[in-house]
């Protein structure tokens, strides 16, 4: 995806020289390996991680707010949920949570080996925290977002400041919660020192707050992978692969064709 508010970058985003291709358009580098792995390593994780937790959830499919389960008045009911969304299939409370909590280790070491690759490699500075230029064109990428219209020329070769600002929610935020709220209802964890259970407001909210974050996860999947889809399902599937994006010639856009973007618009997000 893009960034069309900020002016583009003259040099390749990344270490490798870009490479020419047809068409006056150009291959360059985007996503080191590591990156890579990781990103596809917590896509496995997080998918085991809802379908056995969802399994989980069946065994009492109610959530409270507090300490205790008050049966009578649950905050939320689940409805049923189909087999198929289940690991393991069908109702199995014991084989779900080993699954849970084998793929919670892999979504933990491989969460901390992208954390410190990205701070050591400096790479969430240079490609996921947003300039203040970035953030003064909030409002433009706002408008592109409505409107479902992406520059896919020069300007694509950042991200742009609404998608570096939910990377960072999920990476820092909504990623961290789901861990923090699962590990406070862990009872070997809370055996060693359990304050967290109590900063939750009890094993209940705990519950609650680690189905939420579980919800907001889905949410970002469903808008993540829609706009990976819209603005080019196989260029930015090809980067998530092999590292390589292509570039379009200038002017060129993702979404409806309701105009095509001149080089003079650089400051124009509609
Ligand atoms: C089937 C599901 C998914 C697909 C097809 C998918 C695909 C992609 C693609 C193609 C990119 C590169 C976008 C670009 O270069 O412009 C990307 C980036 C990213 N995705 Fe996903 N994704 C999926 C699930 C997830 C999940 C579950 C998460 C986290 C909960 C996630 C978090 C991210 C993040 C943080 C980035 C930016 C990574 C970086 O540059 O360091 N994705 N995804």
């Amino acid at each position: 995806m893009t960034d069309s508010v900020a002016t583009p970058p003259t040099r390749p985003s990344g270490p490798r020289a870009d490479r020419p291709l047809s068409r006056g358009r150009t291959d360059t580098w985007r996503h080191p390996a590591w990156v890579r792995l990781a990103h596809w390593l917590n896509v496995v994780a997080v998918v085991v991680l809802i379908m056995s937790g969802l399994n989980i959830l069946l065994a009492h499919p109610h959530l409270y707010w507090g300490v205790r389960s008050t049966f009578a008045d649950p905050w939320v009911s689940i409805p049923p949920i189909p087999n198929w969304l289940l690991i393991p299939q069908g109702r199995n409370l014991a084989e779900a949570r080993n699954w849970h909590f084998l793929f919670a280790w892999i979504f933990v070491l491989n969460g901390l080996a992208y954390l410190l690759l990205g701070l050591v490699t400096r790479r969430f500075g240079r490609r996921l925290w947003p300039t203040r230029a970035d953030l003064k064109g909030i409002g433009p990428s706002v408008v592109e977002h409505a409107r479902f219209h992406f520059p896919t020329d020069d300007h694509a070769r950042s991200y742009n400041v609404i998608q570096k600002l939910t990377y960072l929610a999920m990476i820092l935020i909504v990623l961290p919660m789901m861990l923090v709220t699962g590990l406070s209802m862990s009872p070997g964890f809370n055996a060693v020192g359990g304050v967290l259970l109590d900063i939750m407001g009890g094993r209940q909210s705990a519950r609650t707050l680690h189905f939420i974050s579980a919800g907001l996860i889905v949410g970002f999947i469903l808008i993540h992978v829609g706009l990976v889809i819209w603005t080019g399902l196989f260029n930015n599937m090809r980067s998530m692969v092999t590292g390589w994006f292509v570039i379009e010639p200038p002017g060129s856009t993702a979404g409806p064709r309701l105009r095509r973007r001149r080089p003079t618009d650089a400051g124009d997000a509609s």
